[in-house]
């Protein structure tokens, strides 16, 4: 297993480029189920989680082809709506490929995804979604069984707001009989690029960023070529990066629209943040001052602030002026950074969802390891302001949804080098 070894102190400085966005790229990948056309992804990051899903849709008989970041997949010869456990329990957004299989081949057999670190992660509401659309969906032996004759259009209310339960839905209503109305959908912008794509592919939506999503269903749909959003995630772990570091940096190829929240916080913390856009061009500069004041967050589903900044927020906090409230609303347990981050000398208390955080002036670099994909990216942040070096350990959590991250931050100035653990 790989580690990262970072030696803290740089101030990062220079510019970079944001890769697509893992959670748009992933629904959308498995959208090319619903057709037998092609479809081709631009902006597809080079992650694990993508090769992940590429081999899973490669599996069930999907034509997959790849040059750099573009993304050819062909569902004509598609004949095993089969997502086998060995390849789910890597990545639970293999899920993803249920309501698209249900809809195109009236039958699909899931594994369950299974819980992972941060929490159970039930998939109660995909398939509460899909039985109202009239299938007949039961769980045996750890996965998912569906099957229906057509798919017929309904009003679905899901209990929670759910992001990829949402996505699920909405792909597989596009082929529904009649229409569909999702109530209480997810608005994250993930959400709207996979609607997008889909519509490019002849579906017939609207709402989508709202949280009533209304689809009506078509016969088939046609190829379609797309481009990935940028990573707003990969965007805000940047600028919390160089916000730690009293940085100056400009992130290329995104933007500050899907990450008001986030945004206002950095700048709460003492950050100047200017967005640049001309039609040639998009970018965030950031300018970060010595030292960041303290500031206290909440999460909650989009526009409020992300669950998949709480951890990168959670280490700016450690080395600030001042104390902070950090609450997981979204997760049961999301906070395993905290205890890694506390052996590095943080300031931490946790009780049940709230983490009450006070800055320390140093960090000392120590051995600390990585438990999920954003918990990972919270330690490269502390081990970037740590006195001396910091070893981060199972960086594979962090290869999943960071693409090339110590060639990124390197070029930032960063001393960051991978290593064999
Ligand atoms: C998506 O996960 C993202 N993953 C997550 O990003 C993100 O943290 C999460 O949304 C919240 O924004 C992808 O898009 C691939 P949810 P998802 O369904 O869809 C409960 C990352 O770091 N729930 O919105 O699985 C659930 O347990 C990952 O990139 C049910 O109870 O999250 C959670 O408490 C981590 N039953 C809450 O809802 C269901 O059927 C929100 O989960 C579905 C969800």
């Amino acid at each position: 297993m790989d580690k990262l070894v970072i030696e803290g102190g740089s101030r990062l400085a220079g510019e970079v480029r944001i890769s697509g966005a893992k959670n748009a790229a992933l629904p959308i990948l498995c959208a090319a189920l619903l057709s037998t056309e092609p479809l081709v992804l631009e902006n597809v990051p080079d992650l694990n989680d993508i090769g992940t899903m590429l081999a899973l849709l490669a599996q069930m008989g999907v034509r997959v082809t790849r040059e750099g970041s573009t993304v050819s997949l062909d569902a004509s010869t598609l004949d095993n709506p089969t997502a086998p456990y060995e390849m789910v329990k890597t990545m639970r957004a293999s899920i993803l490929v249920l309501g698209p299989l249900v809809a195109r081949c009236g039958i699909a057999k899931v594994s369950l995804p299974g819980g992972c670190a941060i929490g159970a992660r039930p998939v109660d509401q995909h398939i509460k979604g899909l039985q109202a659309m009239g299938a007949e969906v039961s769980v045996e032996h750890g996965y998912v069984q569906a099957r229906v004759s057509q798919l017929k259009g309904a009003r679905l209310f899901t209990d929670m707001v759910t992001v990829t339960g949402t996505e699920n839905l909405m792909m597989a209503a596009c082929l529904a009989d009649g229409e569909t109305v999702i109530e209480n959908a997810a608005r994250e912008p993930e959400v709207v690029d996979l609607a997008q794509c889909l519509s490019a592919m002849g579906a017939r939506i609207s709402g989508a960023g709202t949280d009533v999503i209304r689809i009506r269903g078509v016969d088939r749909l046609h190829g379609a070529r797309h481009r990935i959003m940028p990573d707003r995630i990969e965007t805000g772990t940047f600028l919390c990066a160089a916000a730690a570091t009293g940085g100056e940096v400009r992130l290329l190829g995104t933007s500050t629209g899907y990450l008001d929240a986030v945004v206002d916080k950095l700048m709460d913390a003492g950050c100047d943040i200017v967005s640049e856009k001309t039609p040639q061009h998009e970018a965030i500069v950031l300018r970060a001052p010595a030292r960041l004041k303290a500031v206290s967050i909440r999460t909650s589903p989009y526009p409020a602030f992300p669950t998949d900044m709480q951890a990168q927020f959670m280490a700016i906090n450690c080395v600030a002026e001042g104390s902070a409230v950090i609450r997981e609303t979204i997760f049961e347990n999301r906070f395993m950074h905290a205890v890694e981050l506390i052996r590095l000398g943080a300031d931490i208390k946790i009780d049940g969802n709230t983490a009450f955080v006070t800055g320390v002036q140093r960090l000392q670099g120590a051995t600390v390891m990585a438990t999920d994909l954003r918990a990972s990216a919270s330690l490269v942040v502390a081990g970037l302001v740590a006195e001396g070096e910091t070893h981060v350990e199972r960086i594979y959590h962090l290869d999943r949804g960071y693409e090339h991250i110590e060639a990124k931050l390197t070029g930032l100035g960063a001393r960051i080098r991978r290593e064999k653990a």
